[in-house]
């Protein structure tokens, strides 16, 4: 098929928009797949995303379209997550499309991360085809989104597609708007083969399988390629399209997208945002790369079990191959043993990369509390970076620490100013100023530290606004902060696991905070045991938890000998996953619950 029928496009919109409901829907059009082929949401296949119903991991998939021309095209969809925390995603997939759905929900309109994700796209001279979606609900709005379109993000409102996923209305509409507006492809036709990897996956039988989108020249089976980044040669073992399952074809050229599989040897030798090229007449240079992406949220991820370290150091590595912004790090813990320092781009990031080492590999872990990077000035004037409170040098050799601080950008209903101002400070942040965007609703631009809002910054506002209220956020440099480690005693032990870096101001709100948690979920020992949080030597919090008789089957009265025996079976099966700090037994799920609730 001739490029100018290629279209390639992404689907880009404030998360629960519908995004994934229209992505089948288009599939479906299109007969790429069958109505009864189709799960509940066919591109959001790994299970955890459908529980979740957030879209993790970006899909590419090809279609088939007549248009309305009588002309046969080629559609490419890269389907996009849209939670804060995996923007990257968005961005390496926008950069392999030339056009992109900015999809609206009618009844919500504009949102926070709607105007994020179209700046992501505008930077990447993407045509965008604005799409009102939901026109189906009694609330929606057509003439409450076009203004906002216009006013809000200075896009052509009659251009606007109005559009039911649910329902089916204005598929077919959709297709039409992307083959008239999206550009197709453009081949520089210098006869170089040049593709960009922008993602992997492991599997298991086939090992690891890139996606690219070729910019120029044509892959084949059987061609001799090398990754320019890495200078790695290998040998094209198989490729193909996603339709959306991977079908195998014979070539991918200039403008598609599909995947390959090069008899790589591990899976540290495909580096996303890598180029692809011709071992034989390799591109003169690489394509330009991706926006280098730095995780921003670091805990520690220990195996339950210590003897379950190796299979642990497996997991992540494999787990690592798909997800670029994910990093790790041996190192270990006087509580925990060995595990790894791992790097994550939010929270939601860092849970999802836990729940998948649980599923997809069978791993018990543990993972500590999450920390930002601190800069570190010494007073002997030397400097270091710490993301871990262990490593944090005692006060009074510190000279100066500064926090990563960013710029969140809210979107919140007129009423709610007063309390989203006052969340605000109390996480330590200012309001630089405050935007009207239309009657109703407000834009406020603010600083916080990235510390504050790591754990239910969003869960708060979306609770406080009746899930009205958006936030995006981005980066924006360090601060001096005055921090102190603050650290756990359970029993006179200190718990690594549990200590972490706090605003001064904090610490004891904090510290009783921490304790009080602990209490509730450290079971009762044979002997009292005493829970302390401490500032240098001082503490500052305290909880104890009374001693308890061991007979666990005392208040199974009467000779019910089979309820005994699943009470002493639980039991057993509770052992296994408790971790012994001292004397103490803390099962793993205290950790999970202090570092989930805090
Ligand atoms: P993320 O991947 O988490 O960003 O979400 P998404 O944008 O892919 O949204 P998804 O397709 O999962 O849809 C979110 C919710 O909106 C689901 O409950 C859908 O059933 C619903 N939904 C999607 N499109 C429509 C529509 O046209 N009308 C109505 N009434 N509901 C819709």
């Amino acid at each position: 098929m001739p490029i100018e029928n290629t279209r390639n496009f992404s689907i880009i919109a404030h998360i629960d928009h519908g995004k994934t409901t229209l992505s089948d829907r288009l599939l479906e059009f299109t007969k790429t797949i069958t109505v009864r082929e189709q799960q509940d949401q066919l591109l959001d296949a790994m299970d955890l995303e459908r529980e979740r119903g957030i879209t993790i991991k970006a899909h590419p998939v090809c279609m088939n379209y007549k248009g309305r021309d009588g002309k046969d095209y080629k559609l490419n969809l890269l389907d996009t997550p849209g939670h804060v925390d995996f923007s990257y995603e968005v961005s390496r997939s926008l950069a392999a499309c030339e056009g992109a759905l900015l999809l609206i929900d009618a009844s919500q309109g504009v949102e926070a991360q709607t105007v994020a994700n179209l700046n992501l796209a505008l930077q990447q001279n993407l045509h965008v085809i604005p799409v009102i979606n939901k026109v189906d609900l009694p609330s929606a709005d057509i003439e409450k989104c076009k203004r906002q379109l216009e006013d809000i993000l200075q896009l052509p409102a009659d251009e606007a597609v109005p559009a039911s996923a649910k329902m089916g209305i204005g598929i077919e509409d959709i297709l039409e708007a992307i083959v008239a507006f999206c550009p197709p492809p453009k081949d520089p036709g210098d006869g170089y083969l040049r593709a960009s990897v922008f993602d992997s996956i492991f599997d298991p039988y086939r090992g690891v399988v890139s996606y690219v989108r070729v910019i120029s020249g044509t892959i084949i089976r059987g061609q001799k390629v090398r990754l320019m980044a890495s200078g790695n040669d290998s040998e094209i073992k198989d490729l193909g399209t996603f339709r959306p399952k991977m079908v195998p074809c014979e070539k991918l050229e200039a403008g598609d997208v599909g995947y390959i599989i090069a008899n790589v040897k591990t899976t540290a030798d495909v580096k996303i945002g890598d180029t692809l090229t011709e071992s034989r007449k390799p591109a003169p240079e690489p394509l330009p790369g991706f926006k280098e992406i730095h995780p921003l949220v670091f805990s520690g991820i220990y195996p339950v079990s210590t003897d379950d370290f190796e299979a642990l150091k497996l997991a992540v590595g494999k787990l690592q191959i798909n997800d670029a912004a994910f990093t790790f790090m041996a190192e270990s813990s006087a509580a925990l043993g060995f595990g790894f320092r791992c790097g994550f781009l939010g929270l939601l990031h860092m849970e999802i990369v836990q729940e998948r080492l649980r599923r997809e590999f069978n791993m018990d872990v543990i993972s500590t509390y999450p920390s930002v990077i601190y800069d570190v000035r010494k007073t002997d004037g030397t400097e270091l970076q710490v993301d871990n409170p262990t490593f944090l040098p005692p006060a009074n050799e510190i000279e100066e620490i500064r926090e990563p601080i960013v710029k969140v950008d809210i979107m919140i209903p007129n009423e709610n100013i007063g309390d989203v101002m006052q969340m605000v400070m109390d996480k330590r942040g200012v309001v630089n100023n405050t935007e009207t965007l239309d009657d109703r609703r407000v834009l406020l631009h603010t600083v916080l530290p990235l510390n504050e809002i790591l754990v239910d910054f969003n869960d708060k506002l979306k609770s406080i606004t009746r899930g009205y209220g958006s936030m995006d956020y981005e980066h924006a440099g360090t601060q001096p902060a005055e921090l102190v480690k603050m650290d756990i005693l359970i029993a006179s032990e200190p718990v690594d696991a549990f200590s972490c870096i706090v605003h001064r101001s904090k610490a004891e709100s904090r510290g009783r905070q921490l304790c009080a948690k602990l209490k509730e979920v450290i079971p009762q020992q044979l002997f009292v045991v005493a829970i302390q949080a401490a500032i240098g030597g001082k503490i500052i919090a305290r909880e104890s938890i009374s001693a308890l008789r061991k007979d666990v089957t005392a208040k199974c009265y009467g000779g019910d000998i089979s309820r005994k025996r699943k009470l002493l079976e639980k039991q057993k099966e509770g052992k296994k996953r408790m971790k012994s700090i001292g004397r103490v037994n803390i099962p793993q799920e205290a950790f999970i619950e202090v570092l989930k609730n805090n």
